[in-house]
């Protein structure tokens, strides 16, 4: 054999080898992405790609984050009313002594567990509303009862209490403000809406990462497709498309799920091939409005400046203040049940927002 052939073979055995070798470090870089293998759950039919993904570490965690904490047992509603006993009681004043009682105990735990009684209220004098956090508590009183009674359509029997959104804090862990202007270089170049500034909210894309400014407080149209093959007259903007989709991500995120868990992907706006969910999350997109503007928005002359945004507005929530990456919060816990005091009661008189 010439040297030149067993130079040659000699070659193709490394390249063999630098192959196989490449294979492998593909191999464990693939394998690496995912561990341990996702989970799948079919949710329509066959061949639509409609199925959900988990990784059953990462679901495991959730879970874990998800999970009710236990009610007091009741005392009951006998005996004297709140009403007669205390002072300054607006909105519980139809309760029990016993049951008014109980609803602190349980607040301090869901709101402020470290500081208890004290984040709320001057301890010398209970009847005191100088606290901003009491004011913010009494007109969350009254907001969680609207959420309960009226935005049935979303929430359902499953209801919530103060703990679906503050899981033991003050703040809940999703909150959001109006974005800061963003000029795109010195000026006249318009505002970057957002973009290419990556954001947790919109899973790190470039998408504008506030698309709740016109969603969940303006009314503005949710719309990307036009209804028709060819271009015929949809009106919709690219803008408006990309604001869409950085509000669907969200969504997507906020209750840990695919784009499927809502839509079949043959046509993203067509209701009639959507699950049924997606029309639980037409009211959920109505709700968050009516919170944000309603209850929220509204508090911002009592939120102290260190709780405001960029801008000075007051904090607001979107779908995972409640979800925090559930499908239903607290995954289904029907903890409202447990809290009639948190329903509506007719002789409960609605306050208007106390002006400090
Ligand atoms: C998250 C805020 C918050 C926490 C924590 C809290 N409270 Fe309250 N408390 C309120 C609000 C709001 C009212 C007024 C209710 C109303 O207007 O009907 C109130 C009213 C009261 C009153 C009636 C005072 C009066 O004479 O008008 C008493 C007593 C009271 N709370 C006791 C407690 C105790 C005891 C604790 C701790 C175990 C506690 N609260 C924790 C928000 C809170
Ligand atoms: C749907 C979600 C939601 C529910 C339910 C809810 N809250 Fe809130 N709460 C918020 C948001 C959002 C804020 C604004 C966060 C901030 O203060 O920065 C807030 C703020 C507060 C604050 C002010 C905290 C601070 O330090 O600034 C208090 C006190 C409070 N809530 C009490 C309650 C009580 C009591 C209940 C139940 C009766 C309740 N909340 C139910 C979403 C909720
Ligand atoms: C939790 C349910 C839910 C999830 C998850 C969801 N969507 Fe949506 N989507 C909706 C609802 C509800 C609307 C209609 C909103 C309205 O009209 O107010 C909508 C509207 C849309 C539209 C506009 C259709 C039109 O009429 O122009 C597009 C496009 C879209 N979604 C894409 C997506 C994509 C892409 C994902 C995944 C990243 C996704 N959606 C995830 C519920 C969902
Ligand atoms: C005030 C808290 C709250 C907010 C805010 C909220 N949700 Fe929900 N959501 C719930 C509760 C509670 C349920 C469970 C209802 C039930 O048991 O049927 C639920 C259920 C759902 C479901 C049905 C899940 C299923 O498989 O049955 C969807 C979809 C959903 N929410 C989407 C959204 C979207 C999208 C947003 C934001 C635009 C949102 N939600 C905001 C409380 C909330």
């Amino acid at each position: 054999m010439s040297e030149f052939k067993i130079n040659a073979l000699k070659q193709a055995g490394a390249s063999r080898w630098l192959q196989s070798l490449g294979l492998l470090l593909i191999g464990l870089l693939l394998a690496g992405c995912e561990r341990p293998i996702p989970e799948t759950v079919q949710t329509g039919y066959r061949g639509t790609g409609m199925v959900q993904v988990y990784n059953p570490r990462l679901l495991e965690a959730k879970t874990e984050q998800n999970q009710p904490p236990v009610a007091l047992p009741s005392p009951g509603s006998d005996g004297p009313k709140a009403s007669q006993v205390y002072k300054n009681v607006k909105v519980l004043g139809h309760l029990s002594v016993g049951e008014f009682n109980r609803l602190m105990v349980s607040m301090s735990s869901w709101i402020a567990p470290q500081e208890g009684c004290g984040y709320c209220h001057q301890l010398q004098n209970f009847a005191d509303d100088s606290k901003y956090t009491k004011v913010v508590a009494r007109r969350m009183v009254e907001m969680t009862r609207h959420i309960n009674a009226d935005w049935k359509p979303h929430v359902a029997e499953t209801g919530v209490t103060c703990y679906t959104c503050h899981r033991g804090q003050p703040v809940p862990s999703a909150v959001w403000f109006k974005s800061d202007p963003q000029p795109y270089g010195s000026n006249f170049m318009g505002d970057k809406a957002g973009q290419n500034t990556p954001m947790e909210v919109v899973n790190l894309s470039s998408l504008p990462n506030d698309p709740f400014t016109p969603f969940l407080l303006g009314d503005q149209k949710i719309r990307v497709n036009g209804p028709t093959a060819l271009p015929s007259g949809n009106r919709q903007s690219i803008k408006q498309a990309e604001w869409t989709y950085g509000l669907m991500t969200h969504m997507s995120t906020a209750l840990g799920v695919n784009c499927t868990y809502c839509h079949n992907t043959q046509s993203f706006q067509n209701w009639t091939n959507s699950p049924p969910q997606r029309t639980k999350a037409w009211h959920g997109i109505r709700m968050a409005r009516d919170l944000n503007l309603a209850y929220l928005e509204p508090l911002t002359e009592v939120f102290p400046d260190y709780r405001k945004g960029p801008t000075g507005d007051a904090p607001k929530l979107n779908c995972a203040t409640c979800h925090q990456g559930a499908y239903k919060p607290l995954n289904g816990a029907q903890m409202a049940k447990d809290f009639p005091e948190l329903q509506k009661h007719p002789e409960v008189l609605t306050t208007k927002v106390a002006a400090k």
